[in-house]
């Protein structure tokens, strides 16, 4: 591994006599990890890690987190700063080549992303194929797959360029994918993209514009749009994107790697859970629960019901995007339109629960997850594409990763092992003995 070890951890094993000496490595934050990845052929033994908790996969210079103290940095810059400075094409091109554009880089990149902002004709055909109420992420992921099959050009003799290519009409035709499909499922004509828009604005226009009335793109929403996908950007080793860094380690290419990043994001425990905190908090509107009667639920241990935005797998704190996406909702929500009484329940439940033993114990505060689906909902986003919201703006991260996967000279296939509990050795019994 390419990280310098200063330090020794000492085991004791079991069935050996003598300690067995396994070296400890430091990250650039001072973060302590024991390297165990020569363990079993020295031992015989392997670590036991159910869901990861413990386990470091990587070393990446791509994002830091610290869930005790509620830090988000990409590539050392704080989210909190990035939000207020950057715009999400900024944030993408950081992610993705590590440092920030300058003006001239950054013109290139947004032409760039123009540029290959169309789809295929003929995946255009493949929205026809689909219920209207498909899951938009069941929709993403397949068109993200097909990608692959109409650009196969990655496998080029020029590896560099090819990527950047490949790496640029992704982020630009996720974007173009995710509308088309809101059309799609309203019955109505795609709206193509334009090169005298920003990304952002784009992607509101290909969503929203009319033939039946004047759309105005809103700044406040480009701006909100903005924030929100820079907050969704990367988040390091999370379960969408070790399952992108799992399938590039096959050799698989960066489309079909990407597709299964989408698929692990869809679910509720993760990127799901933007809409499943919308749909909880419409059921406690409809059914006039109380704040009380929600919070007794999800502390309810005969129930399934969890407290939808709240809890997370690093931050025992605040987790710092559910900050900035308060504010942001806040504001957003406050400009003109009817009052919104989700928001209400999800303030006082915020503080409620943010004050209830049960969650202070646990470290569950709100994540990314709690105010975000408030925001888009008042930009006109149905719920049912939350997660493709979160989809696009987590695209770069998941490339970045994908990228540093490439390069990574330990570039090993992940393969972890098990602890068998089946049966031992058994010999298959005659049909009429079974
Ligand atoms: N509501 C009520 N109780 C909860 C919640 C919640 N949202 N989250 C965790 N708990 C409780 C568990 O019941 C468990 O209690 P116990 O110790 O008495 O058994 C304890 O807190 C620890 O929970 P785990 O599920 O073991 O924690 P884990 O780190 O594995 O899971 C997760 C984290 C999946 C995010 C969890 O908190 C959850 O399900 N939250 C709701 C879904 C959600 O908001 N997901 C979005 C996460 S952010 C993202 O992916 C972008």
């Amino acid at each position: 591994m390419g990280i310098e070890h200063r330090d020794f951890a000492t085991l004791i094993l079991p069935d050996r006599k003598d300690p067995v000496q396994i070296p400890v490595i430091e990250d650039t934050m001072g973060g302590r990890a024991i390297d165990i990845h020569a363990l079993r052929k020295e031992t015989g033994y392997i670590t036991y890690d159910p869901g990861f908790v413990n386990t470091g996969s990587c070393d990446s210079s791509i994002c830091y987190v610290n869930g005790e103290e509620g830090i988000l940095r990409y590539r050392g810059y704080d989210i909190e700063d990035l939000v207020e400075n950057c715009d999400f094409v900024e944030v993408a091109y950081l992610l993705i080549k590590g440092e920030l554009p300058d003006a001239k880089e950054r013109k290139r990149y947004a032409d760039l992303l123009n540029k290959e902002s169309l789809l295929h004709y003929d995946m255009q055909s493949f929205f026809r194929g689909y219920p209207f109420d498909a899951h938009p992420m069941a929709v993403l992921a397949a068109m993200s797959a097909s990608l692959s099959a109409f650009y196969p050009e990655m496998d080029d003799i020029d590896p560099e360029l090819s990527v950047d290519f490949a790496v640029t009409r992704l982020v630009s035709k996720i974007r173009t994918i995710t509308a088309f499909q809101y059309r799609h499922m309203k019955g109505e004509d795609f709206v193509n993209p334009s090169y005298k828009l920003s990304y952002c604005e784009n992607f509101l226009n290909m969503m929203f514009k009319s033939p039946v009335f004047e759309y105005q793109i809103n700044p406040l929403h480009v701006k909100a749009l903005n924030q929100l996908l820079i907050l969704h950007a990367d988040h390091e080793q999370n379960c969408s994107t070790t399952a992108v860094r799992l399938i590039a380690s096959s050799g698989a290419n960066l489309y079909a790697s990407i597709s299964a990043g989408l698929a692990a994001l869809w679910g509720f425990k993760h990127g799901g859970a933007n809409q499943a905190v919308i749909e909880m908090l419409e059921e406690a509107y409809e059914n006039q629960w109380s704040v009380d009667d929600i919070i007794a639920k999800a502390k309810d241990k005969n129930s399934t019901f969890r407290l939808m935005g709240f809890g997370h797998r690093v931050y025992k704190t605040f987790d710092p995007r559910a900050k900035i996406a308060k504010k942001l909702c806040k504001e957003v929500l406050s400009e003109g339109g009817e009052h919104d009484p989700l928001l209400d329940i999800a303030l006082e439940l915020e503080e409620r629960a943010t004050q209830d033993p049960y969650f202070i114990e646990r470290g569950l505060y709100p994540n990314v997850d709690f105010y975000t689906g408030l925001t888009f909902r008042r930009m006109g986003i149905p719920t049912n594409m939350f997660t493709a919201m979160f989809a696009i703006g987590r695209l770069p991260g998941w490339i970045a990763h994908w990228l540093e996967w490439k390069k990574d000279p330990f570039g090993k296939i992940g393969r972890p092992r098990q602890v068998y509990v089946g049966p031992t050795q058994r010999k298959v019994p005659p049909l009429n003995e079974r």
